[in-house]
């Protein structure tokens, strides 16, 4: 059966992918950190097919260790991504690599080297942010968020109709990143979302799983979907 791959798969939004993703099909659970060990081991005591790798997707090997362990690829998810956040003046050039080597490197270089093997009517989803559209302090996210939205339109037209490319713009999502912010920033945050919430980590994932299905989402392809509760390009 053909496999869906999922990249930060041990972080907070890739852990409800894979749960998501698994009800559809075997998973391949792509993460630096040793903790996507326990994600895929939960599952299988759970039933699921799902696998792990460890791998850095910013290093040649690592790129090399999840082509070598995925199979009949049909859904790529590229949802690993760091912020090493300052302001322009007081970007470090390491902080700025660093970003643009996990949010772009490595979604260009496991897409270049999967896709030419993903079966027919097959499908990449990349992780930006609605952060693309700007966000003050995050100078090299918005940034590298923003060429994920570019990558992906481009990728649609190279690879139609054979597969699918397609972006999702998260909003304020409900993860430890979320449960950072001070309470009173929090608030004024969430107040300015129409839908009045956070965003859950299972918004996110079941959004990758419509757009990873063609049967449901043949159609869409080029497209960055914003799951931001209502929030999109005002402020
Ligand atoms: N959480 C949010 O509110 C939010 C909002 C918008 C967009 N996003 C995007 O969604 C994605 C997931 O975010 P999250 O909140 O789950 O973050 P997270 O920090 O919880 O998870 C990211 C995962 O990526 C992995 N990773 C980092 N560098 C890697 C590398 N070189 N190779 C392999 N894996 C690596 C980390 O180990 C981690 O498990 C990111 O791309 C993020 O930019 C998140």
């Amino acid at each position: 059966m053909s496999s869906a791959v999922v990249t930060g798969a041990a972080g907070g939004l890739g852990r409800a992918m894979v749960r998501r993703l698994a009800e559809d099909g075997p998973v391949l659970a792509v993460d630096l950190s040793e903790a996507v060990e326990d994600v895929a081991a939960d599952l299988v005591d759970e039933g699921f097919d799902v696998r792990a790798v460890r791998a850095d997707l910013t290093q040649p090997e690592g790129i090399t260790a999840v082509v070598l362990e995925a199979d009949r690829v049909r859904l790529l998810v590229n949802n690993a991504g760091i912020t090493r956040d300052a302001r322009l003046v007081k970007m470090e050039r390491q902080h700025f690599d660093a970003v643009l080597a996990v949010n772009l490197g490595a979604v260009f270089e496991l897409t270049s080297a999967l896709v030419p093997s993903m079966e027919d009517g097959g499908s990449v989803v990349s992780i930006s942010s609605r952060a693309y559209l700007g966000n003050f302090g995050q100078f090299n996210y918005a940034m590298s968020k923003g060429a994920v939205v570019g990558l992906t339109r481009a990728l649609s037209l190279q690879l139609a109709p054979r597969i699918r490319a397609n972006a999702i713009a998260p909003g304020l999502i409900e993860t430890p990143m979320a449960q950072a912010i001070p309470d009173e920033i929090l608030e004024r945050m969430i107040g300015a979302i129409p839908m009045g919430r956070m965003g859950t980590p299972d918004d996110i994932a079941e959004a990758v799983a419509w757009l990873g299905d063609g049967e449901r989402s043949g159609y869409v392809t080029g497209h960055v979907l914003v799951v931001g509760g209502g929030r999109s390009l005002s402020r």
